[in-house]
């Protein structure tokens, strides 16, 4: 076996009221892929802060080991020298900054005067994106153009740029497409190849099984198991570590009515936001039904979250098309006119659109509730009323926390995603759209979260779910549209869609009408 690399002893960290890490021992070697994984809350990013030096000796306690030397790090930096890179969980990027700026942030090459070297900057990024495979941008473009998926590629390209021995990578596929997610694997193979360490945490247990080498288990700030080899362990058993419980029956039986048509889109049409005659959504038409969960199916900028952004008012004018809410036209100016109508969206990034970090999980749960922001507001807040419904939604998604008062910003990554959740079940919406709702949500919550949005179709809300899961689009939805370049190619009703038709219309391998 290859050399321990990395090796942290006992660490214990605590937040007030939380022991997020509880004695912690963990090792990892050189040229493995070794998969952290745990239910959201479990510890793993606050157990890869230590090791980053985002929180510096001596708020955590133990030791770490790099190469059998016991480190203490003060600072980032700090960890960075020692060869640790740590992609995190949440997009870290400056958006104003173009992708060579935001890869090389405080090391970029300059010239003889001490002015940035424009061509050696540019050059050297795009040295780095050959590396990676990565065609779909340049090093000039501003990264606040670029998609989730490809900040996340950014974000990559930059950890390898400094040539980490110890990389470390926090749920980095969660916004990739399949070719993206290919592309980072052999960049992982390869990396591996040459001796690197990486620790890699997912919820996509698929995924781990193809790309980890070996597989440790946190529950509650504690390890469970051993550090097991991950031929020596099967996915069940791994999801009974981190539950504490088995899991069977994924998706709720679909014994859903569909109700009247509560939403019909014509003709939709979104301009490109820079490129004057192109579109991002090329007439679109398509129906949802109350008690229906319909399911967008679709690669990484296929046109899906600008489909629905534009329904929900995000870029009135360069929108066009009609919008009919239970048979009235309507003017969506903007997303309180979205939410006047009864519509909600949760978004696909929560750090950008959805959340107020510095404030509490109560005010998040509660700023979109539809009397509380409409218009038509009378204004009155019963403040008990109010406390007793976010407990319920904390309790309902079991979001990992020890009091409604908590800062959003201190709850693990898929915690912060079941806070936006609970919000819009609380503004009790007709028409409830979601984009990637279970994207980094690990596997029990998730099965919650299928739930709830079954009950609420129940209830005769009518779904619209975004996602890039398809087992989850093939579990969930009673009808499923595919979107390829901006248009919908394709539409399937349960029965009829299958893996692989979603995909040959998704890759533009099979059209309509051929
Ligand atoms: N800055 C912070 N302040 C207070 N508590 C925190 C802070 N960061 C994390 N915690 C708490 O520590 C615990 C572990 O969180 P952590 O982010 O490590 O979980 P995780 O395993 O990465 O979960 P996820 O899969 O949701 O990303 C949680 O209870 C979380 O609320
Ligand atoms: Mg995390």
């Amino acid at each position: 076996m290859s050399e321990v690399v990395l090796k942290m002893e006992q660490i214990v960290k605590e937040f007030p009221g939380v022991r997020a890490l509880d004695n912690v021992n963990f090792e990892a070697r050189a040229g493995e892929v070794l998969a952290l994984v745990g239910e959201n809350g479990a510890g793993k990013s606050t157990l890869m802060k230590v090791l980053g030096g985002v929180w510096p000796y001596p708020s955590y306690q133990g030791d770490i080991f790099i190469k059998g030397e016991n480190r203490r790090f003060y600072t980032t930096r700090e960890a960075e020298e020692s060869g640790v890179a740590i992609i995190y969980q949440e997009l870290n990027l400056i958006p104003e900054l173009s992708v060579a700026e935001n890869i090389f942030l405080d090391r970029q090459p300059t010239n003889r005067l001490g002015a940035i070297d424009w061509r050696k900057l540019n050059s050297d990024t795009q040295t780095l994106l050959d590396e990676l495979g990565i065609r779909d941008f340049k090093p000039a473009d501003q990264v606040k153009h670029l998609t989730v998926g490809k900040q996340q590629m950014v974000e990559i390209a930059k950890a390898l740029s400094k040539r980490a021995r110890i990389l470390v990578l926090d749920e980095p596929t969660s916004a990739l497409t399949d070719r993206e997610v290919a592309e980072l694997f052999r960049i992982i193979r390869k990396l591996k190849q040459d001796g690197v360490c990486m620790c890699y945490i997912s919820h996509k247990m698929e995924e781990i099984k193809q790309i980890a080498d070996r597989v440790v288990v946190l529950r509650d700030g504690q390890t469970i198991g051993d550090v097991t080899a991950i031929t020596d362990i099967t996915l069940d058993q791994i999801i009974a570590r981190m539950v504490g419980r088995d899991i069977k029956d994924m998706f709720p039986a679909p014994a859903r009515q569909r109700g009247e048509k509560i939403l019909e889109v014509r003709n939709l049409e979104v301009d490109h936001p820079d490129l004057a005659g192109e579109k991002r959504v090329r007439k679109a038409s398509f129906s949802a039904y109350r008690g229906e969960i319909l399911g967008i199916a679709g690669l990484m900028g296929a046109g899906r979250t600008e489909l629905v952004s534009a329904i929900f008012g995000a870029c009135p004018d360069a929108t066009h098309g009609e919008v009919l809410v239970a048979g009235n036209r309507i003017d969506i100016r903007s997303p309180a006119d979205a939410i006047d109508h009864g519509i909600a969206l949760l978004t696909e990034d929560r750090k950008a659109f959805g959340l107020f970090l510095g404030q509490s999980i109560a005010f998040n749960t509660t700023i979109a509730s539809l009397p509380t922001i409409s218009s038509r507001s009378i204004g009155v807040i019963d403040a008990a009323r109010e406390r007793a419904l976010v407990e319920k939604y904390v309790a309902q998604l079991g979001v990992k926390t020890h009091d409604i008062d908590s800062i959003v910003g201190t709850l693990s990554g898929g915690n912060q995603q079941k806070v936006i959740l609970g919000r819009w079940l609380n503004a009790g919406p007709k028409i409830f759209i979601l984009d990637e709702p279970t994207r980094g949500i690990d596997i029990g919550a998730k099965v919650e979260i299928y739930k709830l949005l079954d009950r609420l179709a129940g209830e005769g809300v009518a779904i619209v779910m975004i996602s890039s899961e398809l087992p989850e689009v093939l579990g969930m939805s009673d009808r499923i549209l595919v979107m390829r370049e901006g248009a919908i190619v394709a539409e399937f009703t349960r029965k009829q869609a299958t893996k692989e038709a979603i995909m040959e219309y998704a890759t533009g391998a099979r059209r309509t009408g051929q």
